[in-house]
Protein backbone atom coordinates (compact mmCIF):
# COMPACT_ATOMS: atom_id res chain seq x y z
CA UNK A 1 0.00 0.00 0.00
CA UNK A 2 1.17 3.20 -0.69
CA UNK A 3 1.55 5.82 2.31
CA UNK A 4 0.74 9.00 -0.08
CA UNK A 5 -0.58 9.32 -3.22
CA UNK A 6 -0.75 12.88 -5.62
CA UNK A 7 -3.81 13.42 -8.03
CA UNK A 8 -2.92 16.02 -10.08
CA UNK A 9 -6.17 17.22 -12.26
CA UNK A 10 -4.90 19.05 -14.96
CA UNK A 11 -7.43 17.92 -18.27
CA UNK A 12 -9.29 21.64 -18.05
CA UNK A 13 -9.06 23.51 -21.42
CA UNK A 14 -7.59 26.67 -20.57
CA UNK A 15 -9.70 28.47 -22.88
CA UNK A 16 -9.11 32.12 -21.52
CA UNK A 17 -5.08 31.32 -21.85
CA UNK A 18 -6.15 31.50 -25.93
CA UNK A 19 -3.37 29.14 -26.38
CA UNK A 20 -2.49 26.16 -28.74
CA UNK A 21 -0.50 24.65 -25.58
CA UNK A 22 -1.84 23.13 -23.25
CA UNK A 23 -2.48 25.47 -20.20
CA UNK A 24 -0.21 23.58 -17.35
CA UNK A 25 2.64 24.14 -19.91
CA UNK A 26 2.71 27.48 -19.90
CA UNK A 27 5.88 28.90 -17.38
CA UNK A 28 6.70 30.81 -14.74
CA UNK A 29 10.44 31.19 -13.37
CA UNK A 30 11.12 29.56 -16.29
CA UNK A 31 9.09 25.87 -15.54
CA UNK A 32 6.21 25.03 -16.54
CA UNK A 33 3.17 25.11 -14.36
CA UNK A 34 2.77 21.55 -13.86
CA UNK A 35 6.54 20.95 -13.09
CA UNK A 36 6.33 23.10 -10.65
CA UNK A 37 3.14 21.67 -8.85
CA UNK A 38 5.11 18.08 -9.29
CA UNK A 39 8.48 19.89 -7.62
CA UNK A 40 6.63 20.81 -4.96
CA UNK A 41 4.90 17.85 -3.76
CA UNK A 42 7.89 15.51 -4.75
CA UNK A 43 9.21 17.33 -0.93
CA UNK A 44 6.55 15.14 0.21
CA UNK A 45 8.12 11.97 -0.93
CA UNK A 46 4.49 10.13 -2.67
CA UNK A 47 5.17 6.79 -3.75
CA UNK A 48 2.94 7.49 -7.10
CA UNK A 49 1.46 10.75 -8.74
CA UNK A 50 -1.58 10.45 -11.14
CA UNK A 51 -1.69 13.72 -13.60
CA UNK A 52 -5.63 13.72 -15.19
CA UNK A 53 -5.41 15.72 -18.20
CA UNK A 54 -7.14 15.69 -21.78
CA UNK A 55 -6.58 14.25 -24.38
CA UNK A 56 -4.44 17.59 -26.14
CA UNK A 57 -1.69 16.59 -23.56
CA UNK A 58 -0.40 13.48 -25.57
CA UNK A 59 2.92 14.88 -26.59
CA UNK A 60 3.68 16.78 -23.60
CA UNK A 61 4.30 13.48 -21.74
CA UNK A 62 7.67 12.36 -22.53
CA UNK A 63 8.88 16.11 -21.53
CA UNK A 64 7.07 16.00 -18.04
CA UNK A 65 8.42 12.50 -17.26
CA UNK A 66 12.07 12.94 -18.72
CA UNK A 67 12.15 15.74 -16.37
CA UNK A 68 11.26 13.68 -13.36
CA UNK A 69 13.14 10.99 -13.51
CA UNK A 70 13.01 10.28 -10.40
CA UNK A 71 9.73 10.05 -9.31
CA UNK A 72 6.92 7.86 -10.39
CA UNK A 73 4.03 9.72 -12.33
CA UNK A 74 1.40 8.07 -14.15
CA UNK A 75 -0.51 10.15 -17.11
CA UNK A 76 -4.35 9.07 -17.14
CA UNK A 77 -6.85 10.65 -19.67
CA UNK A 78 -9.84 12.38 -18.51
CA UNK A 79 -11.99 12.34 -22.24
CA UNK A 80 -14.87 13.71 -20.45
CA UNK A 81 -14.49 17.40 -18.54
CA UNK A 82 -17.33 15.87 -16.35
CA UNK A 83 -16.09 17.97 -13.46
CA UNK A 84 -13.62 17.45 -10.46
CA UNK A 85 -14.62 14.78 -8.68
CA UNK A 86 -14.87 12.87 -11.86
CA UNK A 87 -11.31 14.02 -12.79
CA UNK A 88 -10.21 12.74 -9.47
CA UNK A 89 -11.54 9.25 -9.03
CA UNK A 90 -9.62 8.74 -12.88
CA UNK A 91 -6.86 10.10 -11.14
CA UNK A 92 -7.17 7.52 -8.43
CA UNK A 93 -8.14 4.78 -10.68
CA UNK A 94 -4.69 4.96 -12.36
CA UNK A 95 -2.55 4.47 -9.40
CA UNK A 96 -1.25 1.05 -8.95
CA UNK A 97 -1.98 0.61 -5.60
CA UNK A 98 -4.36 2.16 -2.80
CA UNK A 99 -3.29 4.80 -0.40
CA UNK A 100 -3.32 5.30 3.40
CA UNK A 101 -3.41 9.48 1.97
CA UNK A 102 -4.90 10.91 -1.26
CA UNK A 103 -3.74 14.83 -2.34
CA UNK A 104 -5.74 16.52 -4.69
CA UNK A 105 -3.94 19.51 -6.63
CA UNK A 106 -4.57 21.46 -9.07
CA UNK A 107 -1.67 21.53 -12.34
CA UNK A 108 -2.79 25.40 -12.73
CA UNK A 109 -2.03 26.43 -9.05
CA UNK A 110 1.84 26.29 -8.93
CA UNK A 111 2.40 28.01 -5.76
CA UNK A 112 1.13 25.74 -2.84
CA UNK A 113 4.12 25.16 -0.17
CA UNK A 114 5.24 22.14 0.53
CA UNK A 115 4.50 22.95 4.19
CA UNK A 116 0.85 23.65 3.74
CA UNK A 117 0.31 20.47 2.09
CA UNK A 118 1.90 18.48 4.64
CA UNK A 119 -0.17 19.99 7.35
CA UNK A 120 -3.29 19.17 5.35
CA UNK A 121 -2.18 15.41 5.13
CA UNK A 122 -1.54 15.28 8.92
CA UNK A 123 -5.03 16.63 9.34
CA UNK A 124 -6.32 13.74 7.41
CA UNK A 125 -7.21 10.77 8.69
CA UNK A 126 -10.57 7.81 9.81
CA UNK A 127 -12.27 10.43 12.02
CA UNK A 128 -11.78 13.17 9.57
CA UNK A 129 -11.90 12.13 6.29
CA UNK A 130 -11.27 15.21 4.62
CA UNK A 131 -8.91 18.21 4.94
CA UNK A 132 -9.69 21.11 2.45
CA UNK A 133 -7.68 24.31 1.79
CA UNK A 134 -9.55 27.68 2.36
CA UNK A 135 -8.61 31.72 1.97
CA UNK A 136 -10.27 34.84 2.84
CA UNK A 137 -11.44 36.72 0.11
CA UNK A 138 -12.94 39.87 0.32
CA UNK A 139 -13.70 40.99 -3.33
CA UNK A 140 -16.85 39.71 -5.50
CA UNK A 141 -15.78 36.11 -6.75
CA UNK A 142 -16.46 32.80 -8.54
CA UNK A 143 -15.00 30.48 -5.88
CA UNK A 144 -16.62 27.77 -3.69
CA UNK A 145 -17.78 29.33 -0.31
CA UNK A 146 -16.86 26.98 2.78
CA UNK A 147 -20.29 26.88 4.78
CA UNK A 148 -19.28 26.67 8.39
CA UNK A 149 -21.49 26.09 11.60
CA UNK A 150 -21.59 28.26 14.74
CA UNK A 151 -19.24 26.05 16.61
CA UNK A 152 -16.69 26.92 13.31
CA UNK A 153 -17.53 23.20 12.08
CA UNK A 154 -16.94 22.80 8.00
CA UNK A 155 -20.45 21.79 6.80
CA UNK A 156 -20.06 21.87 3.44
CA UNK A 157 -18.61 23.85 0.10
CA UNK A 158 -21.16 25.50 -2.18
CA UNK A 159 -20.47 26.71 -5.29
CA UNK A 160 -20.42 29.76 -6.65
CA UNK A 161 -23.31 28.59 -9.28
CA UNK A 162 -25.12 27.47 -6.81
CA UNK A 163 -25.33 29.66 -4.18
CA UNK A 164 -27.90 32.14 -2.75
CA UNK A 165 -26.59 36.16 -2.88
CA UNK A 166 -25.82 35.63 0.63
CA UNK A 167 -23.69 32.40 0.55
CA UNK A 168 -21.63 34.51 -2.44
CA UNK A 169 -20.75 36.52 0.21
CA UNK A 170 -19.25 34.51 2.37
CA UNK A 171 -15.06 35.44 2.86
CA UNK A 172 -13.93 31.71 3.37
CA UNK A 173 -13.01 30.29 -0.11
CA UNK A 174 -12.31 26.82 -1.25
CA UNK A 175 -8.72 26.86 -2.74
CA UNK A 176 -9.35 23.26 -4.54
CA UNK A 177 -6.66 21.47 -2.72
CA UNK A 178 -8.26 18.45 -0.73
CA UNK A 179 -6.26 15.78 1.03
CA UNK A 180 -8.41 12.36 1.73
CA UNK A 181 -8.32 9.86 4.06
CA UNK A 182 -7.70 6.50 1.91
CA UNK A 183 -9.93 4.36 2.95
CA UNK A 184 -12.67 6.48 2.81
CA UNK A 185 -11.22 7.73 -0.85
CA UNK A 186 -13.99 5.32 -2.55
CA UNK A 187 -17.15 5.95 -0.29
CA UNK A 188 -17.11 9.50 -0.52
CA UNK A 189 -16.32 9.48 -4.37
CA UNK A 190 -18.36 7.22 -5.06
CA UNK A 191 -21.54 9.00 -3.06
CA UNK A 192 -21.05 12.16 -5.54
CA UNK A 193 -23.86 12.94 -7.95
CA UNK A 194 -23.79 15.95 -10.88
CA UNK A 195 -27.43 17.20 -9.38
CA UNK A 196 -26.23 20.89 -9.35
CA UNK A 197 -26.90 23.89 -11.39
CA UNK A 198 -23.12 23.17 -13.57
CA UNK A 199 -24.92 19.56 -13.99
CA UNK A 200 -20.79 18.07 -13.07
CA UNK A 201 -19.78 15.96 -10.11
CA UNK A 202 -18.12 18.34 -7.76
CA UNK A 203 -15.23 17.36 -5.67
CA UNK A 204 -16.36 19.69 -3.28
CA UNK A 205 -19.11 17.29 -2.47
CA UNK A 206 -17.53 14.98 -0.46
CA UNK A 207 -17.73 17.60 2.59
CA UNK A 208 -21.19 17.55 2.33
CA UNK A 209 -21.12 13.82 2.26
CA UNK A 210 -19.09 12.87 4.63
CA UNK A 211 -21.06 15.44 7.14
CA UNK A 212 -23.86 13.10 6.42
CA UNK A 213 -21.76 9.83 7.36
CA UNK A 214 -21.63 11.82 10.36
CA UNK A 215 -17.84 12.49 10.22
CA UNK A 216 -16.26 15.76 10.19
CA UNK A 217 -14.07 17.86 7.73
CA UNK A 218 -11.05 19.34 8.84
CA UNK A 219 -9.69 22.95 6.90
CA UNK A 220 -7.12 24.93 6.50
CA UNK A 221 -6.53 28.77 5.21
CA UNK A 222 -4.14 30.21 3.94
CA UNK A 223 -3.27 33.67 2.09
CA UNK A 224 -5.25 34.09 -1.57
CA UNK A 225 -1.34 34.19 -2.68
CA UNK A 226 -0.55 31.06 -2.03
CA UNK A 227 -3.39 29.42 -4.21
CA UNK A 228 -3.56 31.75 -7.19
CA UNK A 229 -5.03 29.86 -9.40
CA UNK A 230 -3.53 30.39 -13.52
CA UNK A 231 -6.66 30.93 -16.20
CA UNK A 232 -5.35 33.61 -18.01
CA UNK A 233 -2.14 34.81 -19.21
CA UNK A 234 -2.81 38.31 -16.55
CA UNK A 235 -2.96 35.78 -13.78
CA UNK A 236 0.28 33.96 -15.62
CA UNK A 237 2.04 36.90 -14.87
CA UNK A 238 0.87 37.56 -11.35
CA UNK A 239 2.00 34.39 -10.65
CA UNK A 240 5.17 34.78 -12.42
CA UNK A 241 5.60 38.18 -10.39
CA UNK A 242 5.38 36.37 -7.13
CA UNK A 243 7.36 33.84 -7.59
CA UNK A 244 10.19 35.89 -8.33
CA UNK A 245 10.03 37.84 -5.51
CA UNK A 246 9.99 34.00 -3.58
CA UNK A 247 13.02 33.61 -5.43
CA UNK A 248 14.90 36.61 -4.74
CA UNK A 249 14.09 36.20 -0.60
CA UNK A 250 15.27 32.79 -0.91
CA UNK A 251 18.63 33.96 -2.37
CA UNK A 252 19.08 36.81 -0.62
CA UNK A 253 18.56 34.57 2.96
CA UNK A 254 21.33 32.17 1.31
CA UNK A 255 23.39 34.76 1.47
CA UNK A 256 23.31 36.33 -2.25
CA UNK A 257 23.55 40.28 -2.36
CA UNK A 258 21.67 41.49 -4.81
CA UNK A 259 21.83 45.90 -5.62
CA UNK A 260 18.25 45.81 -6.83
CA UNK A 261 16.74 42.58 -6.39
CA UNK A 262 13.20 43.69 -8.06
CA UNK A 263 15.65 44.25 -11.26
CA UNK A 264 16.99 40.47 -11.21
CA UNK A 265 15.11 38.00 -12.13
CA UNK A 266 15.56 34.49 -11.94
CA UNK A 267 14.71 30.85 -13.31
CA UNK A 268 13.33 28.67 -10.84
CA UNK A 269 16.07 26.20 -11.64
CA UNK A 270 18.59 28.91 -10.85
CA UNK A 271 21.45 27.44 -8.22
CA UNK A 272 23.45 30.36 -6.48
CA UNK A 273 26.53 30.21 -3.55
CA UNK A 274 26.74 32.23 -0.91
CA UNK A 275 28.52 35.75 -1.57
CA UNK A 276 28.09 35.85 -4.73
CA UNK A 277 26.49 39.36 -5.91
CA UNK A 278 24.32 40.46 -8.53
CA UNK A 279 24.41 43.78 -9.70
CA UNK A 280 21.01 45.50 -11.01
CA UNK A 281 19.30 44.51 -14.21
CA UNK A 282 20.68 40.70 -14.65
CA UNK A 283 18.44 37.96 -15.97
CA UNK A 284 19.34 34.02 -15.41
CA UNK A 285 17.48 31.91 -17.79
CA UNK A 286 16.67 28.04 -17.33
CA UNK A 287 19.35 25.89 -15.21
CA UNK A 288 21.98 28.23 -14.30
CA UNK A 289 24.49 27.57 -11.61
CA UNK A 290 26.75 30.03 -9.96
CA UNK A 291 29.14 29.32 -7.40
CA UNK A 292 30.54 31.35 -4.22
CA UNK A 293 31.88 34.60 -4.86
CA UNK A 294 31.11 35.19 -8.42
CA UNK A 295 30.18 38.66 -9.29
CA UNK A 296 27.20 39.49 -12.29
CA UNK A 297 27.45 43.09 -13.05
CA UNK A 298 24.35 44.85 -14.60
CA UNK A 299 23.07 43.77 -17.47
CA UNK A 300 23.72 40.19 -18.11
CA UNK A 301 21.71 38.03 -19.60
CA UNK A 302 22.59 33.98 -18.43
CA UNK A 303 21.07 30.58 -19.33
CA UNK A 304 21.71 27.26 -18.74
CA UNK A 305 25.31 27.61 -17.53
CA UNK A 306 27.58 27.37 -15.38
CA UNK A 307 29.80 30.00 -13.48
CA UNK A 308 32.60 29.00 -10.92
CA UNK A 309 34.29 30.60 -7.74
CA UNK A 310 35.25 34.37 -8.11
CA UNK A 311 34.45 34.66 -11.86
CA UNK A 312 33.37 38.18 -12.86
CA UNK A 313 30.73 38.62 -15.35
CA UNK A 314 29.53 42.45 -17.46
CA UNK A 315 28.59 44.32 -17.34
CA UNK A 316 26.42 43.67 -20.51
CA UNK A 317 27.79 40.16 -20.87
CA UNK A 318 25.41 36.87 -22.29
CA UNK A 319 26.39 33.66 -21.37
CA UNK A 320 24.26 30.99 -23.24
CA UNK A 321 23.44 27.36 -22.78
CA UNK A 322 26.36 25.08 -22.47
CA UNK A 323 28.81 27.13 -20.99
CA UNK A 324 30.91 26.66 -18.43
CA UNK A 325 33.24 29.61 -16.89
CA UNK A 326 35.51 28.72 -14.93
CA UNK A 327 37.61 30.00 -11.74
CA UNK A 328 38.42 33.80 -11.64
CA UNK A 329 37.59 34.34 -15.15
CA UNK A 330 36.54 37.27 -16.63
CA UNK A 331 33.75 38.10 -19.22
CA UNK A 332 33.22 41.55 -19.84
CA UNK A 333 31.30 43.84 -21.38
CA UNK A 334 29.15 42.99 -24.90
CA UNK A 335 30.65 39.81 -24.91
CA UNK A 336 28.65 36.22 -25.79
CA UNK A 337 29.80 33.16 -24.94
CA UNK A 338 27.81 30.09 -26.35
CA UNK A 339 28.76 26.33 -25.31
CA UNK A 340 32.25 27.01 -24.32
CA UNK A 341 34.44 26.25 -21.37
CA UNK A 342 36.91 29.13 -20.46
CA UNK A 343 39.50 27.61 -17.75
CA UNK A 344 40.56 29.31 -13.97
CA UNK A 345 41.85 32.82 -14.87
CA UNK A 346 41.11 33.53 -18.54
CA UNK A 347 40.17 36.88 -19.67
CA UNK A 348 37.47 37.77 -22.05
CA UNK A 349 37.01 41.22 -21.55
CA UNK A 350 35.24 43.25 -24.45
CA UNK A 351 33.25 42.99 -27.46
CA UNK A 352 34.16 39.48 -28.41
CA UNK A 353 31.94 35.61 -29.53
CA UNK A 354 33.08 32.89 -27.89
CA UNK A 355 31.42 29.90 -29.45
CA UNK A 356 31.50 25.75 -29.37
CA UNK A 357 35.36 26.90 -28.18
CA UNK A 358 37.44 25.66 -25.61
CA UNK A 359 39.70 28.41 -23.58
CA UNK A 360 42.29 27.05 -21.01
CA UNK A 361 44.05 28.59 -18.23
CA UNK A 362 45.26 32.08 -17.70
CA UNK A 363 44.47 33.20 -21.71
CA UNK A 364 43.63 36.32 -22.80
CA UNK A 365 41.38 36.35 -25.78
CA UNK A 366 41.33 40.45 -26.96
CA UNK A 367 39.08 43.01 -27.76
CA UNK A 368 36.59 42.54 -30.60
CA UNK A 369 37.97 38.21 -31.00
CA UNK A 370 35.64 36.20 -32.94
CA UNK A 371 35.46 32.44 -33.15
CA UNK A 372 34.20 31.73 -36.44
CA UNK A 373 32.46 28.30 -35.95
CA UNK A 374 29.78 27.82 -38.26
CA UNK A 375 29.90 28.06 -42.38
CA UNK A 376 26.39 28.51 -43.06
CA UNK A 377 26.02 24.62 -42.43
CA UNK A 378 27.98 23.35 -39.99
CA UNK A 379 29.38 23.67 -36.55
CA UNK A 380 33.15 23.89 -35.67
CA UNK A 381 35.22 23.47 -32.55
CA UNK A 382 37.69 26.22 -31.20
CA UNK A 383 40.41 24.76 -29.17
CA UNK A 384 42.27 27.62 -27.10
CA UNK A 385 45.14 26.11 -25.25
CA UNK A 386 46.41 27.77 -21.93
CA UNK A 387 48.24 30.81 -21.35
CA UNK A 388 47.55 31.86 -24.64
CA UNK A 389 47.00 36.15 -26.12
CA UNK A 390 44.73 36.00 -29.21
CA UNK A 391 45.51 39.85 -30.53
CA UNK A 392 42.23 42.06 -30.76
CA UNK A 393 39.83 41.81 -33.89
CA UNK A 394 41.31 38.40 -34.98
CA UNK A 395 38.85 35.95 -36.30
CA UNK A 396 39.70 32.50 -35.23
CA UNK A 397 38.15 30.10 -38.17
CA UNK A 398 36.84 26.31 -36.88
CA UNK A 399 38.21 23.93 -36.86
CA UNK A 400 40.79 25.78 -35.71
CA UNK A 401 43.48 24.84 -32.43
CA UNK A 402 45.92 27.45 -30.46
CA UNK A 403 48.76 25.37 -28.99
CA UNK A 404 49.64 26.32 -25.24
CA UNK A 405 51.61 29.67 -24.78
CA UNK A 406 50.82 30.45 -28.42
CA UNK A 407 50.19 34.16 -29.96
CA UNK A 408 47.85 35.56 -32.34
CA UNK A 409 48.49 39.43 -33.31
CA UNK A 410 46.11 41.71 -33.79
CA UNK A 411 44.02 41.74 -36.16
CA UNK A 412 45.03 38.33 -37.93
CA UNK A 413 42.31 35.80 -39.66
CA UNK A 414 43.44 32.47 -38.43
CA UNK A 415 43.01 29.32 -40.31
CA UNK A 416 45.13 26.80 -39.52
CA UNK A 417 45.87 25.71 -35.99
CA UNK A 418 49.13 27.49 -34.55
CA UNK A 419 51.77 25.39 -32.43
CA UNK A 420 52.97 25.50 -28.88
CA UNK A 421 54.73 28.93 -28.44
CA UNK A 422 54.41 30.36 -32.29
CA UNK A 423 53.18 33.49 -33.07
CA UNK A 424 51.09 33.52 -35.79
CA UNK A 425 50.73 36.68 -37.39
CA UNK A 426 48.09 36.48 -41.07
CA UNK A 427 47.01 40.07 -42.07
CA UNK A 428 48.16 42.29 -44.88
CA UNK A 429 52.03 43.82 -44.19
CA UNK A 430 51.77 47.68 -43.60
CA UNK A 431 53.06 50.14 -46.27
CA UNK A 432 53.66 53.28 -45.22
CA UNK A 433 53.83 56.09 -48.04
CA UNK A 434 56.04 58.97 -47.53
CA UNK A 435 53.74 62.73 -47.68
CA UNK A 436 51.46 60.41 -48.62
CA UNK A 437 48.55 62.09 -46.63
CA UNK A 438 49.43 65.60 -47.63
CA UNK A 439 49.48 64.78 -51.21
CA UNK A 440 46.21 63.25 -50.93
CA UNK A 441 44.50 66.51 -49.32
CA UNK A 442 46.49 68.64 -51.91
CA UNK A 443 44.54 66.73 -54.36
CA UNK A 444 41.49 66.88 -53.36
CA UNK A 445 41.81 70.63 -52.81
CA UNK A 446 42.89 71.83 -56.01
C1 LIG B 1 -13.01 24.64 -8.32
C2 LIG B 1 -13.77 24.27 -7.05
C3 LIG B 1 -14.10 25.55 -6.30
C4 LIG B 1 -12.82 26.33 -6.01
C5 LIG B 1 -12.04 26.58 -7.27
C6 LIG B 1 -10.69 27.15 -6.95
C7 LIG B 1 -15.08 22.26 -7.59
C8 LIG B 1 -16.41 21.74 -7.95
N1 LIG B 1 -14.99 23.59 -7.43
O1 LIG B 1 -13.89 25.39 -9.12
O2 LIG B 1 -14.77 25.23 -5.09
O3 LIG B 1 -13.14 27.54 -5.36
O4 LIG B 1 -11.81 25.36 -8.00
O5 LIG B 1 -10.03 27.53 -8.14
O6 LIG B 1 -14.16 21.50 -7.41
N2 LIG B 1 -10.55 19.76 -13.92
C9 LIG B 1 -10.34 18.56 -14.58
N3 LIG B 1 -11.41 17.88 -15.04
C10 LIG B 1 -12.68 18.32 -14.88
C11 LIG B 1 -12.89 19.55 -14.21
C12 LIG B 1 -11.80 20.24 -13.74
O7 LIG B 1 -9.21 18.12 -14.74
O8 LIG B 1 -13.61 17.64 -15.32
C13 LIG B 1 -9.38 20.47 -13.41
C14 LIG B 1 -9.10 21.78 -14.12
O9 LIG B 1 -8.14 21.60 -15.12
C15 LIG B 1 -8.56 22.65 -13.01
C16 LIG B 1 -9.22 22.12 -11.76
O10 LIG B 1 -9.66 20.82 -12.08
O11 LIG B 1 -7.17 22.53 -12.85
C17 LIG B 1 -10.37 22.98 -11.28
O12 LIG B 1 -11.34 23.03 -12.28
P1 LIG B 1 -12.17 24.34 -12.59
O13 LIG B 1 -13.17 24.04 -13.62
O14 LIG B 1 -11.25 25.47 -12.81
O15 LIG B 1 -12.93 24.49 -11.19
P2 LIG B 1 -13.66 25.78 -10.67
O16 LIG B 1 -14.99 25.87 -11.28
O17 LIG B 1 -12.76 26.93 -10.78
CA1 LIG C 1 -10.38 27.46 -11.99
Amino acid sequence: MNDLAVIILAAGRGTRMKSNLPKVMHKVAGRSMINHVIAGVTNLSPDEISVVVSEEFEEYKDLILSSNPDQKINFVTQYERLGTADATKIGYGALTKEAKKVLVLYGDTPLIRPATMADMIDKTDHEHPVCVLGFECHQANQYGKFLISKDGKLEKIIEHKDANEAEKRLKLCNSGVVAINGNDFNKLLNAVDDNNAAGEYYLTDIVKISRQNDKFCNFICTNEEEVLGVNSRKELSMVESILQDQLREKHMSNGVTMLDPDSVYFSADTKIGNDTIIHQNVIFVGAVELASNVEIKSFSHIEEAEIAENAVIGPFARIRPGSEIGEKVRVGNFVEIKKSKLQKGSKVNHLAYIGDAEVGKGSNIGAGVITCNYDGFNKYQTEIGDEVFVGTNSSLVAPVKIGDGAMVAAGSVVTSSVAEDELAVSRSKQRNIVAGAAKFRANKKS
